[in-house]
């Protein structure tokens, strides 16, 4: 287990302990973090949307093309730090990341 620093809708941050190979958003789903994730991790629905902590985004895989063409057509979309959290797997190199769950759209 490695844990995410994830701030909730609310502003509320806590550490949620997530299984490694699994993805941000299962994890993030899973722990009740307001993510909702209706299609199920397809790059479709953008449910699942985060912002990843500035000091995290350089060690993320970068975004697919279908990621960013769903991503930006977010209301709170920034371009650093704006991604779809059940694209990016959860890795022991990822302990310790920190995330804000997006607005709802
Ligand atoms: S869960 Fe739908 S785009 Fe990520």
């Amino acid at each position: 287990m490695a844990v995410i620093n994830v701030t909730n809708r609310a502003g509320q941050t806590q550490a949620v302990a997530g299984k490694v190979g699994n993805t941000l958003m299962e994890i993030l789903r899973d722990a009740d973090m307001d993510v909702e994730a209706i299609c199920g991790g397809c790059c479709s629905c953008a449910t699942c949307h985060v912002f990843i902590d500035d000091a995290w985004t350089g060690k993320v895989p970068a975004r697919t093309a279908d990621e960013t063409e769903l991503v930006e057509q977010t209301n709170s979309y920034k371009p650093a730090n704006s991604r779809l959290s059940c694209q990016i797997k959860f890795t022991e190199a990822l302990d310790g990341i920190a995330v804000t769950v997006a607005p709802a759209e």
